[in-house]
């Protein structure tokens, strides 16, 4: 690079040579620190004009780049000063910049005394190309203009004769940095040592190109090397054509949902640091053949939705299925190698967290690697992915120690005996190794040019600092009392800051300063520059070195400098809102932002919103007692906490919900009662607690009735009713649908804030109800039911499905023909594209159930296997128990059909028991004893017959409040066959005969199937 003064010589004539010098020493001066700080190499004043030398002698794979965020920037130092010039001595000052770039020879000249050069005759040429630079101006010759032109705006090209040509040569102005993120390495000494970590890197890098791509952890202490090492791999990987993306973990943003996996696929789409509308055009490129409801969770997921474009109706599980199944896609569908960089991932939020891990899962069949950083302390899921490779970082060696002091202090014998206090001080860490070399340097001990040190004073008269912190702090102390405020405000932001929001706090930020002190690095050169702290210590020190009420100043601005930032949709931003005013005491803002966090979160990931729930909650419970709102922000977060417990599966039936029904007693909030115990109803229900559950529901209901409000009753009838029917208590279920059925008063979405439509529920348990009871009119409301859910959104119409047919195929009320296996399918499509990863587990029942009741062998078979599936997931995720036990007796029968009796009945005795003690014998004890006593008989071992009348006993003799057809029909038809084992062909006669006329009678479907195979003749089956 080279830069002159534009005719010079009517400036030198037109001063006095005092003012002359001035000028030319403060430009100078300015340059060199600009030059400096983007790394140059060398930098020289030739008399009338600069030189600088980018890439030599490091080699830096930027240089091209770094040269040009210099020469913008010296032309900027350039016109500050010049306005002083034009004011006090009337005279235009002006500078040309030209830049070239090629092979040169550089080194020491001679012996040595003339230092170092570079020569060749690519110097010579950007020489030309400052000549021909536009005053104000910075020309590119082709070499560098190749080099750069996708990381800056370059001007149309121009022809430009230079001297010493014939032929005119293409010239290219300097606009502007490029939008897109430049890359920029640090100017840095060599690596030392990590010889075998770096080769283990290069072979997978070599075999992620290959299509087989891995994981990589590279793990170890704060300063130990883990982001050198991934700078590396990033130019190892960027050297073999592999694309790099960075993200990265904050240590104050763990609460913050979605950052880290939100970050990583913006850089990975391209829509980074671009305006929202421009974002969404880019990622409507990048993915294009995608449903257009998934692009809109993508946006939303991204940050860069249209605000006035609704999400998705939909439930956070059935969100993240889809949004996994498109990012995992998109990755599968790459071709270009690329390196994805997840670095401090000890800090990940827990919901990038989990989403990584489905997206690292695809890993392994892309021609991509993800690289992971993390402290030993991280103890995540990220660390056990399967098949992961892990490079532990140990400290360095004695000798690697040794060489990297000595590529920081040079080799004058001055400084052998501060390396060797240095060296036993840090212990093999090379951060604080750097950073007492910087302390040192700081405090004047070591003089010198940067790896060219002389110490001139006594080593046993220093003090040494003894951690890093105290060297960090010293460096902290020395600065300016301006530079010493915007590192504080920056360490408030985070490990990397916009300069945006710096102005946003009204600071007169200080970067110059910061930057040569080498505590911060700029990361992006665009207009709204981007800072990062060298080293998240550096930010941990900056943090804890302030006094409490300044850092709680400065998280209050910022909270207020967040929110102003996006008007249209602060809650995208509710959380970190939320952390900055809890970290400043502002408790009661605190709490309706981690409100509105939860809020936000409960349609996106409903952990998140439990967690803000639970931070809520802990705001509230340290309020002091005279405070007027402490009892109702105590109520509401616990509230919302057992509410959804069911849902993240997390036990709080206990101390905890007691304390919720203590304070709601206290104060008489009853609504918010009500609502915490349905939760809790379902939470017991879905865990198979069916008696508790339907203890809770019949309080709960008590409730809701007493207060008399119509939609509160609608929308819990929902939870409340499931454990009834459930437990067979079906005068109750009856009633209640009835209530639920005559408050809604034809209105299909009242009380809608758990289901779309609870009315078509109702219709369903109606039904339910009235063919259990034998009463008429359930098949119109089955139909009813269905009509009006199908015209409401698809998640109650997927819902209503599953209650109509759940219970009735097994009952053998509803046939399982072809229709209803439609049916059935189509509601769990709707389910997987809609609802929470129960509703798709219980629809999945739901139709393996239908499969394994179809007339046909190709159905059954398939229902079998989806019935082993389904069994396995309910086990696992310990839901819906109280359906796996039901789930257990077909699979029972279908061991029994491969004649594997003696499991089968094993299994069906243990279901029953379960059902037995869960109070469940009516209802699917039903079908589970019918199950068991057509697989005792089938086996006719020793004792069988008198097992299966047992059973058939059993179930007689439970007590019911009512006549029950539905365990009628089951007696009959099981006394039938207990007659025809028996031999009794007169009693099997007549059994079935009045079997098949209350079958017909009642309108039940199966059971009329059922008993046409039973004949007359005594001998089908
Ligand atoms: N092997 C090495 N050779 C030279 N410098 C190193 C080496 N390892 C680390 N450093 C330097 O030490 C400092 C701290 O390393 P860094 O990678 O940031 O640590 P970590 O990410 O593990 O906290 C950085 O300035 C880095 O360049
Ligand atoms: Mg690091």
């Amino acid at each position: 690079m080279f830069a002159d003064v534009v005719r010079s010589m009517d400036i030198a004539a037109a001063l006095d040579v005092e003012r002359l010098r001035e000028i030319m020493a403060e430009l100078v001066e300015r340059s060199a620190a600009v030059v400096q700080r983007y790394g140059a190499g060398k930098f020289e004043y030739t008399g009338d004009g600069l030189m600088a030398l980018f890439g030599a002698p490091v080699a830096l794979e930027d240089h091209a780049f770094r040269a040009c965020l210099a020469a913008l920037a010296i032309q900027e130092e350039a016109s500050r000063l010049a306005t002083e010039v034009q004011r006090r001595d009337g005279l235009t000052l002006r500078l040309r910049v030209g830049l070239n770039s090629g092979r040169v020879i550089a080194g020491e000249l001679g012996s040595g005394s003339l230092g170092y050069a570079a020569t060749g005759e690519p110097i010579g040429f950007a020489k030309r190309m400052e000549s021909v630079s536009p005053p104000g101006g910075v020309m590119l010759s082709e070499s560098t203009a190749r080099l750069v032109e996708n990381s800056v705006r370059l001007a149309e090209p121009e022809w430009v004769h230079i001297k010493g040509a014939h032929e005119p040569v293409r010239a290219y102005r300097l606009v502007a940095i490029g939008a897109r993120e430049g890359r920029l390495g640090r100017a840095e000494a060599d690596l030392i040592g990590r010889r075998w970590e770096m080769a283990a890197i290069d072979a997978l890098l070599d075999r992620a190109i290959g299509g087989r791509g891995c994981v990589v952890n590279v793990m170890g202490p704060a300063g130990i090397g883990k982001s050198r090492v991934a700078r590396e791999a990033a130019a190892a990987a960027a050297r073999r054509g592999f694309e790099v993306f960075w993200t990265f973990c904050e240590s104050h943003a763990r609460d913050v949902p979605f950052g880290v996996v939100s970050r990583l696929l913006r850089v990975g789409s391209g829509v980074d640091n671009v305006d929202d509308g421009v974002a969404r055009e880019a990622l409507r490129a990048f993915v294009s053949d995608i449903d257009p409801q998934d692009r809109l969770l993508l946006e939303d997921l991204l940050g860069i939705a249209d605000p006035s474009v609704p999400l998705p109706q939909i439930d956070p599980d059935a969100r993240r299925r889809r949004l996994t199944a498109v990012i995992n896609n998109v990755t599968l569908a790459r071709t270009a190698p690329a390196l994805y960089i997840i670095e401090d991932a000890h800090w990940i939020d827990a919901v990038s967290e989990s989403m990584m891990v489905d997206l690292l899962a695809v890993i392994p069949r892309t021609p991509s690697m993800v690289l992971i950083t993390s402290r030993p302390e991280y103890d995540g899921v990220l660390k056990q992915v399967h098949g992961d490779e892990v490079i532990a970082l140990a400290a360095l060696d004695d000798s690697d120690t040794a060489n990297l002091l000595a590529a920081l202090l040079g080799s004058d014998p001055s400084v052998g005996d501060l390396s060797a206090v240095i060296a036993d001080r840090a212990a093999g860490n090379p951060f604080f190794a750097e950073e007492m070399v910087r302390e040192f340097v700081q405090r004047g001990v070591l003089t010198g040019e940067s790896g060219q040190y002389i110490c001139r004073t006594n080593v046993s008269e220093l003090s040494v600092p003894v951690t890093v912190q105290a060297a960090i702090e010293a460096r902290i102390d020395r600065l300016s009392g301006p530079a010493r405020q915007t590192l504080y405000a920056a360490s408030v932001i985070g490990a990397r800051f916009e300069s945006e929001l710096l102005a946003a706090l009204s600071i007169g930020a200080m970067f110059d300063e910061l930057l040569s002190a080498e505590l911060i690095d700029q990361v992006r050169f665009t207009a709204d520059a981007e800072f990062a702290f060298r080293h998240p210590l550096i930010r941990a020190v900056a943090y804890e070195s302030q006094l409490k009420s300044d850092r709680a100043q400065w998280h209050r601005r910022l909270a207020t400098a967040i929110e102003e930032s996006e008007p249209d949709s602060p809650e995208e931003n509710a959380a970190i809102i939320a952390e900055h005013l809890q970290a400043a005491g502002d408790l009661h803002a605190a709490y309706g932002w981690h409100m509105r966090a939860a809020a936000w979160a409960t349609s996106r990931d409903i952990s998140a919103a439990w967690r803000s729930w639970e931070r809520a909650r802990r705001i509230a419970d340290a309020l002091p007692d005279y405070d007027p709102e402490q009892l109702s922000m105590r109520i509401a977060p616990r509230t919302m906490l057992c509410g959804n417990a069911w849902r993240v599966q997390i036990d709080v039936s206990g101390d905890r919900f007691e304390e919720l029904r203590q304070l709601c007693t206290t104060t008489g909030d009853k609504a918010s009662l009500a609502i915490a115990t349905a939760g809790m109803v379902l939470y017991q229900a879905f865990k198979g607690r069916i008696r508790e559950a339907s203890r809770l529901s019949s309080e709960a209901w008590a409730i809701a009735e007493s207060l008399g409000d119509a939609a509160l009753t609608v929308g819990l009838s929902f939870p409340l009713t499931y454990p009834k029917a459930h437990a067979g208590e079906y005068s109750e279920t009856l009633r209640w649908s009835q209530r639920c059925i005559d408050l809604a008063d034809g209105d299909p979405f009242l009380g809608n804030f758990i289901l779309g439509s609870p009315l078509s529920i109702a219709y369903t348990t109606r039904a339910y109800a009235r063919y259990c009871l034998g009463l008429r009119g359930w098949q119109a409301d089955v139909r009813h039911g269905l009509d009006m859910a199908r015209r409401a959104d698809t998640f109650s119409y997927a819902t209503t499905v599953a209650y109509v047919y759940f219970p009735g195929i097994p009952q053998g009320v509803l046939a399982a023909d072809d229709r209803a296996v439609q049916e059935i399918e189509d509601a769990l499509r709707i389910a997987e594209r809609s609802g929470d990863d129960m509703a798709v587990a219980f629809s999945g029942v739901i139709l393996a159930l239908a499969l394994v009741h179809h007339h046909r062998d190709p159905e059954r078979e398939r229902g079998q296997k989806l019935l082993a599936e389904i069994a396995d997931i309910l086990e696992r995720g310990q839901h819906n128990l109280s359906e796996l036990r039901l789930v257990d007796a077909y699979l029972a029968r279908e061991l029994a059909r491969r004649g594997d009796h003696d499991d089968a009945i094993r299994l069906l005795f243990t279901a029953l028991d379960e059902l037995v003690r869960e109070g469940q014998l009516l209802s699917w004890g039903i079908p589970a004893t019918g199950v068991l006593v057509e697989t005792l008989l089938d086996r006719g071992a020793e004792g069988d017959v008198a097992k299966a009348e047992a059973a058939v006993e059993r179930l007689a003799a439970v007590p019911a409040g009512d006549e029950l057809a539905i365990r009628e029909i089951w007696l009959l038809r099981m006394r039938a066959l207990l007659a025809r084992v028996r031999g009794d062909d007169v009693t099997y006669r007549n059994l079935v005969g009045e079997y098949r006329a209350m079958a017909e009678t009642l309108g039940y479907e199966g059971h009329i199937n059922w008993a046409a195979t039973m004949g007359g003749s005594g001998s089908t089956h």
